[in-house]
């Protein structure tokens, strides 16, 4: 069977890690295989996944936004109106179809053989049709071809098929996943809040380990700290902000997290920690006008990283994200040159492009 995740721009190749992680310990005989990662440029990116086995690990994971089964798959489909007719065909005829529908069937637990639909059609190319063409014959080969009666509607159908045109390729898919798995339940967000996946991308990338005191100075709702309680075991957890709304729903997102968890009204420019005295430090460093006055930033940089330096362990690590690449390497080598960049990830936040960044204390 063909799977597709869908996560944040930038994410593919993390998310995949962690599904070939999760379904390797599984149950399934062979080995889940990477088929490719697709961007839909600036909304998201798919990984496509073949997996023997069902569906149900793939909906735990911290990394990917939704889950779908691939029904149908198209290529060279025309930017005219035959494209089209192509998408119709390619749409109706697919032989994934039926048991696309069974993996759903057996994880909704809908008995009956049809129901409503809807069609969610996403197009990125010079096509000389409109998404809503290409909902339409989406719509037509579902309603004309699939095993089963489907009745189309317009919201909250029983079966949700997202069809995604990207140039010359259709990507025709089956929503398994519900809004919970994108929003983790009741998170209280504010402005400034992360989307969880990329919190969840940026803990993977600290290594979580169950000794870990791990620390975010910045954390606004405590999206990357909920993320690190979820990942695994941890000694502790120390979050603070400077604003007090931001610490009252910090505080809120973690109630039910178990564990010695710290979190504080507090100046990250000077954080009530000991030298050297946490193993990872996450962060999501304010960017952009929304969120701060710009001519701030290359002091709060300066000053917040000198701190997140001084209080990491040696082989400690940091994993930052900002919008501001330059900034950031421009504070590092006036306050904090002990710590060593390693890779980096792009990716977009809040519709900007943005920077996972990875350091090492020396
Ligand atoms: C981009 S937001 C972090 C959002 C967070 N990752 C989340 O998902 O909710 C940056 C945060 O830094 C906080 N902040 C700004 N200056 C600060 C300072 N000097 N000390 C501590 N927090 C500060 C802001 O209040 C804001 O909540």
């Amino acid at each position: 069977m063909l799977y597709a995740l869908q996560t944040v721009p930038g994410l593919g190749t993390l998310a995949w890690r962690e599904a070939e992680q999760v379904l390797s310990s599984g149950p399934a005989q062979t080995a889940p295989r990477l088929v490719g990662i697709k961007a839909v440029p600036g909304r998201n990116d798919l990984v496509l996944i073949a997996h023997q086995g069902g569906p149900k690990p793939l909906l735990s994971l911290r990394l990917a936004e939704d889950v779908f089964v691939v029904a149908a798959r198209g290529y060279r489909i025309a930017p005219d109106e035959r494209g089209l007719r192509q998408i119709y065909a390619a749409v109706r005829a697919a032989e994934d179809v039926a048991p696309a529908l069974e993996a759903w069937r057996r994880l909704s637990g809908l008995r009956k053989p049809g129901g409503t639909f809807r069609v969610i059609a996403r197009t990125v190319g010079r096509q000389r049709y409109l998404r809503r063409d290409v909902g339409r014959a989406v719509a037509d080969a579902v309603r004309e071809g699939w095993p089963g009666t489907w009745r189309l509607v317009e919201d909250d159908g029983d079966l949700e098929v997202w069809a995604t045109l990207v140039e010359q390729e259709l990507l025709c898919t089956i929503r398994l996943s519900d809004a919970s798995m994108r929003q983790r339940g009741k998170l209280r967000h504010l402005p400034a809040s992360l989307r969880p996946a990329l919190a969840a991308a940026m803990v993977a990338l600290t290594d979580p380990a169950p000794e870990d005191v791990f620390l975010d100075p910045m954390a606004g709702a405590g999206t990357i700290l909920v993320e690190r309680a979820a990942a695994g075991p941890f000694a502790e957890l120390h979050g603070g902000d400077l604003n007090s709304e931001a610490v009252n729903a910090m505080r809120e997102n973690l109630r039910g997290v178990k564990g010695r968890i710290v979190t504080s009204r507090w100046d990250a420019r000077r954080l009530p920690l000991e030298d050297s005295s946490v193993d990872k430090v996450a962060v999501n460093l304010p960017f952009g006008k929304q969120v701060s006055n710009e001519a701030e930033l290359p002091d709060l940089y300066q000053a917040v990283l000198a701190e997140i330096a001084r209080v990491l362990r040696p082989g400690g690590r940091l994993v930052a994200l900002t919008g501001d690449t330059r900034l950031l390497e421009q504070a590092r080598n006036r306050a904090a040159r002990n710590l060593r960049p390693g890779p980096r990830q792009r990716v977009i936040v809040l519709g900007q492009p943005a920077v996972i960044c990875e350091y090492t204390r020396l």
